[in-house]
């Protein structure tokens, strides 16, 4: 897969070259690129805002630099169009399905918006060149972009064959089958005088299973009950 990321603050993606996703990009199954948006600026103070238009608190990202960007990277796949991603709390909330359709894409690009957002223009021109979403997080407000494509990055890039070692730990994770993961241990047995439940001792695994998926089913009413509803 290719990811390309555009921003003005490229550094925050630094920690991508970390871990997991840092290991898929050296062995070639990720193939990931960041941008400074301001390489499509040609002012002498590499402007990418201006004031909005109607008046109103704050700025407006300009439309020519995200044009030319949006040119230049959604032709790195020729055989495939790219799907665009604005991350945006006025967007679709990401999900564990989203990352699941997502991860199934040749090629991703994600715009960074700041300030007060990108000139609406923008979404319109980019649907011409691939598929367009904008996807929130939660329904919070961050500053900017960056913190949300760093999260919908990594829960796309793990779900990608060979990125995660041992696939089977995919399965077993929460929101993989609409609950809650079961709580987890390791040695000592007794730690702090509190004792592992007996249970994963014993050996057998038909007991395990079904301890596991009670407790799956207890927490996820007990503190995600939306989540039975649906
Ligand atoms: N940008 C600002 N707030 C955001 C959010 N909640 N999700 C995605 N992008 C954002």
């Amino acid at each position: 897969m290719r990811i390309d990321i555009v921003s003005i603050f490229p550094s925050y993606f630094d920690g991508l070259t970390l871990s997991l996703l840092g290991k898929a990009q050296s062995s070639g199954i990720l193939d990931l690129h960041v941008h400074d948006l301001r390489d499509w600026t040609f002012d002498r103070h590499r402007t990418v805002d201006d004031t909005p238009y109607g008046g109103g608190a704050g700025m407006v990202m300009k439309p020519e630099p995200w044009g030319l960007a949006l040119d230049e990277l959604s032709t790195s796949t020729p055989e495939s169009r790219p799907t665009i991603i604005f991350p945006s709390p006025a967007g679709e909330v990401f999900s564990q399905a989203t990352a699941r359709d997502l991860a199934t894409r040749e090629h991703l690009l994600f715009g960074c918006g700041r300030y007060e957002g990108i000139d609406e223009r923008v979404f319109d021109y980019a649907a011409s060149l691939g598929e367009v979403r904008l996807i929130s997080l939660g329904d919070y407000v961050l500053n900017g972009g960056e913190v949300a494509v760093m999260a919908m990055v990594e829960a796309i890039g793990r779900l990608i064959p060979g990125v995660v070692g041992n696939p089977e730990s995919l399965v077993e994770e929460s929101h993989e089958d609409g609950l809650l993961e079961y709580p987890s241990y390791t040695k000592p047995a007794v730690w702090r005088e509190r004792e592992v439940p007996p249970v994963l001792r014993s050996g057998d695994h038909g007991r395990v299973a079904a301890w596991r998926h009670e407790q799956q089913l207890e927490r996820t009413r007990r503190r995600r009950p939306d989540l039975l509803a649906d």
